[in-house]
């Protein structure tokens, strides 16, 4: 099972629409995808009709089953999207609590990891969408997957955002004492702009094996499909931000093959 995390601190960088347009994409090749909302203020439950205000199971039952020692199945959890082979795991307005509830409890790290290994032969593909603050529920999904994707919006303030979630990062890599790759993605590019293109410069001087060698180019579709519930590749496969997001998958799934040819190397 690929478990793919998109995460960064500063919000607003398309973390939600990468997780929407990734996940769409695998579940119209077929593959069976679980897209998950880490995100208290809830986005990608809203993008297809879950309020999370109102909505009765959620990931945070996850974490409640946990101190409850409750057997609750994650079954129980899943609501369908627009595309049979996708489900998602929404979230709750309950979650912004959860750092001061649980947040301190040994072992709480490894909740979504552990719920995960037992779902193993339900999907083939799982993507977590963060939301944009350091906390018990990012710590989970870093926890939890095998490549981490950091949308970087195409302008200099997003450069900072970049620093800190590289340093989040590191931190997290060595307390799990595990590496994590990473792929950098630029977002938003938009061509007409200097600072899009000086910002782009930037990113290619300072980042080099970890960058996308391409760009997400801001496209209006994407409004349009959030409009729709549905991810882009549903209701327009030719836009091109759908496009960009379909060579990005191309460059995701060759990350996890050279891992996963650099594991059996070394036994
Ligand atoms: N490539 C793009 N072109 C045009 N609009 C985009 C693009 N990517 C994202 N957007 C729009 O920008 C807004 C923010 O995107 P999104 O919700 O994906 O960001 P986020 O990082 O998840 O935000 P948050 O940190 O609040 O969770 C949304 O309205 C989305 O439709
Ligand atoms: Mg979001």
């Amino acid at each position: 099972m690929q478990i793919w995390t998109v995460a960064n601190q500063k919000g607003g960088v398309g973390k939600t629409t990468t997780s929407v347009t990734l996940g769409g994409l695998l579940a119209q090749r077929g593959e069976k995808t679980l897209l998950i909302d880490l995100d208290p203020h809830g986005s990608l439950s809203s993008y297809f009709g879950y309020n999370p205000d109102t909505i009765e199971e959620s990931v945070y039952s996850l974490f409640h089953r946990e101190v409850a020692h409750s057997h609750m199945p994650l079954a129980s959890m899943l609501r369908r999207t627009s595309m049979p082979k996708m489900d998602l795991l929404p979230a709750s307005t309950a979650l912004v609590a959860l750092d001061r509830q649980i947040g301190a409890q040994e072992g709480m790290g490894l909740v979504l990891h552990d719920a995960l290994n037992e779902y193993k032969s339900h999907y083939q593909a799982v993507i977590i969408d963060c939301p944009p603050t350091l906390g018990v529920l990012m710590v989970n999904a870093l926890a939890a997957c095998n490549q981490l994707i950091i949308p970087v919006q195409t302008e200099f303030l997003a450069l900072h955002g970049l620093e800190r979630m590289l340093k989040t990062l590191e931190m997290i890599m060595l307390s799990n004492k595990h590496a994590l790759n990473y792929t950098i993605v630029p977002t938003m590019f938009d061509k007409r702009t200097r600072a899009s293109k000086d910002c782009l410069e930037q990113l290619r001087k300072t980042y080099t094996e970890h960058l996308w060698n391409e760009c997400i180019p801001v496209d209006t579709q994407f409004r349009e499909a959030s409009r729709a519930g549905q991810p882009l590749c549903t209701l327009n496969a030719l836009a091109r931000g759908n496009q960009a997001y379909s060579r990005l998958l191309s460059r995701l799934q060759l990350v996890d093959e050279t891992d996963m040819d650099m594991m059996r190397a070394a036994g």
